[in-house]
């Protein structure tokens, strides 16, 4: 039997962006904060590098914002980056303040407080300004994160729960257009359940699972793109998705990133017979921006015909390796790669969406009443390439600058008291699982082979003859059978993938990480790609 339930706030994901916003809003409204698997399984945990952040007196806030900029290919909103960086610091307090243990910089002055944590260096900083906790910095600020919401009953952590798509004012024949809470399936009880809410976020990460080789956890695969797509709000940008140049190559090795932290720090990217190569496509070698790194070492091995380039950090001592870079010695180790003596072999994979759905300042949606903050997004920060590690600083900025727009709300919300179920009476239960699989792998490789890191028109039409054959065949089957959770990813996924494919075949250029062989050159004025939706899914 499917249930009902009532809060104030529903926080569809329980990453960096959905917590923080959780635990900036006061303790008298009820919060839900759902994960469709275990609230550990977003990308967040994952994050290595570390928050990108001015916090060094020597920093400014005008050279994170150029290099932002310069990394983004012309394409970044210049007042998105300002807003960012400008609140990078109190957002980094906030996170001191919560527990999180950052890395401490030995040599700190204590006579300079500002100074007593280490500070990093990544691709496209001009600046050491990577606050970290060691190599794992995403897991220690979940885990921090998780036990402060814990302490708060008025937050309730949900797993295990799938939402399959927003219920709007306008879906339901009501007056108006707001978004009035989620469907969600519950995948202990097999049911959809209907939670309603006076506001609902999504912050439920990116899509970089559409593409077969990604660094990103099994989850990304854009469900709060696709559900806010089909519930009228525009996407923006959604060609940008970026590649990080080194992810561990091992047949055994899923999903392994070696972090670009390693690069700052001083390692070489070389070719099998050990020759560096990236001084051959931009001054700044190894340090250049990822989808410079990225398109390089793609270029090297097709030209050569090699699987995998190598990143070398062996020249380091064995105390400064294992004590910057615990967690990729220790998983390197696990496959007899001894990092402190051997070169690492390391591939480009699929990492982060550029794109997402269009909001302003405070994370509003086109439908009010819905959020959304994190991956999720399309703030304008990132532009055509996301520099290193400000993907988690505008998942705090945003959670916060969210949470302080609903409170000035929350007087003049209500919404109504009782919502339509969820109807399940029309599907039944599939019985040929098979056709989700083998979709899944279509979708995937397709989108690896077609819209990768270097696209040709050609390729983009074949994709986009596929996406739209197996959108069919899932809609069918969507409309017949039971959801389960990777129906709903799926149905999702393909959904994201022909929006992804419709935004490359609109840019007629090459800009950061779009590079077209058709249109190699970058056209005079940078416009976004802003998708619009037509039709109300039922
Ligand atoms: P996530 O952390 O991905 O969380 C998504 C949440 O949404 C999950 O809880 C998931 O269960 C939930 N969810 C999704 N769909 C649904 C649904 N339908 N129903 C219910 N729940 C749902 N960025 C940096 O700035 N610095 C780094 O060092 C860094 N390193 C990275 C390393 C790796 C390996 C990866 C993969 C990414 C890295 N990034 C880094 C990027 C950064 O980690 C992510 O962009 C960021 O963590 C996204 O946070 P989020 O809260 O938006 O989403
Ligand atoms: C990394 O540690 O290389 C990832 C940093 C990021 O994605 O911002």
């Amino acid at each position: 039997m499917s249930q009902h339930f009532q809060h104030d706030v529903l926080v569809i994901g329980s990453g960096a962006a959905g917590l923080s916003l959780a635990l900036s809003l006061p303790g008298n409204l009820r919060i839900a904060v759902l994960s469709k698997g275990d609230l550990a399984n977003g990308s967040t945990f994952w994050a290595q590098g570390g928050v990108a952040a001015v916090l060094d007196d020597t920093d400014t806030v005008q050279s994170h914002v150029e290099d932002t900029l310069n990394a983004g290919g012309g394409l970044c909103h210049e007042d998105a980056v300002r807003f960012t960086v400008e609140h990078s610091r109190e957002a980094i307090q906030w996170l001191i303040d919560q527990g999180v243990p950052f890395t401490r910089d030995e040599d700190a002055d204590p006579e300079h407080p500002g100074f007593e944590f280490h500070l990093t260096r990544e691709g496209g900083h001009s600046h050491r300004r990577i606050i970290h906790a060691a190599d794992a910095t995403g897991a220690a600020i979940f885990k921090t994160l998780l036990e402060q919401a814990r302490q708060r009953p008025n937050i309730e952590l949900l797993e295990q729960r799938v939402a399959v798509d927003l219920i709007t004012a306008r879906r339901l024949g009501l007056e108006g257009d707001r978004c009035l809470g989620a469907y969600v399936l519950n995948r202990a009880t097999g049911e959809v359940d209907t939670y309603g809410s006076r506001f609902t976020i999504l912050a439920s990460g990116g899509a970089a699972k559409v593409y077969l080789y990604t660094s990103n956890p099994d989850g990304a695969c854009g469900d709060g793109i696709a559900m806010a797509w089909r519930s009228g709000c525009r996407v923006a940008n959604l060609e940008f998705n970026q590649f990080h140049p080194t992810c561990l190559y091992h047949p055994q090795a899923k999903s392994f990133l070696i972090t670009e932290a390693l690069r700052g720090e001083g390692a070489h990217l070389k070719l099998p017979n050990g020759e560096r190569f990236m001084h051959r496509f931009d001054p700044r070698g190894e340090l250049a921006p990822r989808d410079i790194v990225a398109r390089a070492i793609d270029h090297e091995m097709k030209r050569l015909g090699i699987d995998c380039v190598y990143l070398d950090i062996s020249h380091e001592s064995d105390t400064f390796i294992k004590t910057h870079f615990p967690t990729v010695y220790e998983r390197c180790l696990e496959f007899s790669i001894d990092i402190t003596k051997q070169a690492i072999p390391v591939v480009p994979a699929a990492h982060y969406t550029c794109g997402g759905v269009m909001v302003d300042g405070h994370g509003r949606t086109d439908v009010p009443g819905l959020y959304a903050i994190g991956e999720t997004s399309f703030t304008g920060l990132h532009g055509a390439n996301r520099m290193a590690s400000n993907s988690l600083l505008e998942c705090f900025v945003y959670a916060r600058s969210a949470a302080d727009d609903i409170l000035t709300q929350l007087e003049h919300i209500d919404i109504p008291d009782s919502l339509p179920s969820w109807d399940a009476s029309q599907v039944t239960d599939s019985d040929e699982d098979v056709i989700i699989a083998h979709n899944w792998d279509e979708l995937r490789r397709f989108m690896w082979d077609y819209v990768g890191i270097v696209r040709t028109n050609k390729r983009l039409q074949r994709a986009e003859h596929r996406v739209r054959l197996l959108l069919d065949e899932i809609d069918e089957f969507y409309s017949n059978y039971k959801v389960s959770r990777d129906l709903i990813e799926l149905r999702n996924l393909a959904q994201v993938a022909e929006l992804m494919i419709r935004s490359a075949m609109a840019r007629k250029e090459s800009r950061g990480l779009h590079y077209t062989l058709d249109y190699p050159d970058m056209l005079p004025e940078a416009l976004d790609t802003i998708l619009v939706p037509t039709t109300y899914a039922d």
